[in-house]
């Protein structure tokens, strides 16, 4: 009658693939505890870690919940409690890891009656809560796993692209806050076609090299000619700690959804942990904190 569950911090965007791509963290995550009660309706009991509202309606975990109650009939309520490790604004999903937990949990209590892409669909309505718009590809990683790309949003639907073994990531997050409204508001209306060509190629690329296992072609469609131009503005340090990854010798380098975390993708571990150090290098001079995962 009670589950707990780890609910993980999400990579979106991937450079290329804008609203689209996505990708899961396997050690980063919230963990939520789900319950059922005799009382009918969904309750937020506890939220730890960070000051998010315990009001069913104004919590994105909450909401999503509603929308998941709303679809099904039952003489019985859920408690959520919430033990957020992933800072809201930091750009790894931290909505999104709350939106997927409370709908993951309790259909695994009610005997799994829905599949993955229904569970996005209802923690959409939540993730939209936070973020005033409707859009999934941190909801999708955060469920599936791995890699995704939400080939659309209504009806809704999820790719799940396979992970090549030995590609790991380094999140690097400084310690500013950017709301995604805000990081979208600097996104120009109109892109440039030839931007938008040389943006698709390599997404088509990334996706092909990730069902390969083509590291090389990795490296070459890790680039964002159209969104990073102009949130990167809104990052201290990001063309530094960038170069920095690049010497260290990463496959690639961006921000991690809208902002302000910053993550790199690299073949093998040791090459991942010299990009860490190279981050912390990078940050440290300037004393400003960070969190590193890998
Ligand atoms: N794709 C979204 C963006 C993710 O970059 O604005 C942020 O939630």
């Amino acid at each position: 009658n009670e589950i707990k569950i780890f609910s993980p911090a999400t990579v979106a965007n991937v450079s290329c693939g804008f609203d689209v791509m996505g990708f899961c963290l396997d050690t980063v995550g919230d963990e939520m505890v789900i319950r059922k009660v005799d009382k009918k309706g969904i309750v937020i009991t506890k939220v730890e870690g960070f000051d998010l509202p315990l009001e069913t309606e104004l919590n994105v975990a909450g909401v999503s919940a509603i929308a998941m109650y709303n679809a099904i009939e039952v003489d019985f309520g859920f408690e959520i409690e919430i033990y957020k490790n992933i800072k809201p604004g930091s750009g790894i999903g931290s909505s999104a890891a709350s939106a997927v937990g409370s709908v993951f949990g309790m259909n695994e209590l009610l005997g799994r009656p829905f599949n993955k892409t229904q569970l996005t669909e209802f923690a959409i309505k939540g993730e939209a809560l936070a973020s005033k718009c409707e859009h999934a590809d941190n909801l999708a990683p955060a469920l599936f796993g791995g890699f995704t790309l939400v080939k659309s949003v209504s009806p809704l639907q999820v790719l799940e692209i396979p992970t090549p073994e030995d590609l790991y990531a380094t999140i690097i997050h400084p310690q500013i806050e950017i709301k995604t409204s805000e990081s979208r508001a600097v996104l120009p209306k109109e892109v440039k076609l030839s931007n938008a060509i040389e943006q698709w190629a390599n997404l088509g690329s990334l996706v092909h090299a990730l069902h390969t296992s083509d590291y090389d072609l990795i490296k070459s469609a890790l680039k964002d000619v159209i969104i990073e131009p102009h949130r990167s503005k809104l990052i201290p340090l990001f063309n530094e700690a960038k170069s920095s990854a690049i010497d260290a010798g990463a496959l690639g380098c961006g921000i991690s959804g809208s902002g302000p975390s910053i993550f790199s993708l690299s073949k093998g571990l040791d090459v991942a942990n010299n990009v860490k150090a190279n981050f912390e290098n990078v940050y440290a001079d300037l004393v400003i904190d960070y969190d590193i995962h890998i």
